[in-house]
């Protein structure tokens, strides 16, 4: 029942908990594991998988409850995430070992084709001592058509988020993408964001490779807001800072929440359903994600 229990405070807070930026960390490289806990970041995700040369993959598990450590020390409010090896791979069963003794705020799960690789991760994972939440990456054609099987299992495996792997989603559909412009893959990044939505989970948004492109990484995180996403997951501290500013509401989102909720509070609109506001129609519905919009900019600010 602990368990359980656990599970349900962090499911209920996923709207709560800003994750606009969320940086990973090659486990392999102790420079940036330093350097990552001084961003700003709002997730730092310490990544044994993709960025990690199998050679290496020994090594940056021996680092990791050193960087933990570190990013566990007041002046890092970063909420910290293990990515896994997949499950199935040689690698999981001594990540997931890693992952009970650390105890990461979640483990990102790689891979996760379908509910039976969720469920068999879950179960590596609660074998090995790992009873928190997990985030499954989808990043596979498989992964989209499974969508709804996979979140179907939210309670089951203790899932709290979906994050596109956008650029294994991409090799394997064959699409061709030009730096900001991705296009053919808006459809499947809509269908991981109502996945999401419809099961509570959080959404992030796949990286921009061009870390040095700043301006097409801001066109590509506008338009991932727009969508509905938290944030963007993020492979440079470059982009640390103008994720945190694109997933944070804007002076114009930020005025019309003010006039939404005033428009409630006043006495002369008690008991109303609809109110009349600047030529439009304000809601009842408005009010939530009104007062939600002032206190991410209260959180931002
Ligand atoms: N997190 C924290 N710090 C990082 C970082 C990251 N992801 N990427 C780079 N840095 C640090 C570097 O260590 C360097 O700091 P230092 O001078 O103190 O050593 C500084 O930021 C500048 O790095 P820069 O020289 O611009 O980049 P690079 O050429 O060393 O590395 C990449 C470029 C892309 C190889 C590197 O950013 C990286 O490995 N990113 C993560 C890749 C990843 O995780 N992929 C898997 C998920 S898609
Ligand atoms: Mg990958």
């Amino acid at each position: 029942m602990q368990v359980r229990s656990d599970f349900d405070k962090t499911h209920s807070g996923p709207a709560l908990r800003a994750r606009r930026s969320a940086l990973f960390v090659p486990g392999d490289k102790p420079r940036a594991q330093v350097k990552a806990g001084e961003l700003g970041a709002d997730v730092l995700i310490f990544d044994l998988e993709d960025a990690v040369a199998p050679a290496a993959k020994a090594e940056a598990r021996q680092a990791a409850p050193g960087a933990f450590k570190q990013w566990r020390a007041p002046g890092c409010d970063s909420e910290l995430v293990l990515r896994l090896n997949a499950c199935g791979e040689a690698e999981f069963s001594a990540d997931a070992q890693l992952a009970a003794e650390i105890a990461p705020d979640v483990v990102l799960l790689a891979k996760v084709n379908g509910p039976a690789a969720l469920s068999e991760a879950r179960e590596g994972l609660d074998a090995a001592g790992y009873h928190g939440p997990v985030w499954a990456m989808i990043e596979s054609p498989q992964a989209v058509l499974n969508l709804r099987l996979i979140t179907e299992m939210t309670r089951t495996a203790r899932l709290s988020g979906l994050v596109a792997g956008t650029n294994d989603l991409s090799a394997a559909l064959r699409c061709r993408l030009e730096n900001e412009d991705r296009d053919p893959l808006i459809p499947h990044l809509a269908q991981i964001l109502l996945a999401a939505r419809s099961a509570g989970l959080v959404a992030l948004d796949g990286v921009y490779n061009v870390f040095s492109d700043l301006a097409g990484f801001q066109v590509q995180a506008r338009e991932a807001r727009r969508m509905g996403f938290d944030g963007k997951t993020l492979i440079h501290p470059a982009q640390v800072e103008p994720a945190n500013r694109a997933f944070s509401p804007t002076p114009a989102e930020i005025k019309r929440a003010r006039i939404i909720v005033a428009a409630f509070d006043d006495p002369a609109n008690a008991g109303k359903g609809a109110i009349a506001s600047e030529g439009g129609m304000i809601e009842r519905l408005h009010l939530a994600p009104a007062r939600a919009v002032l206190a991410a900019a209260g959180a931002a600010s």
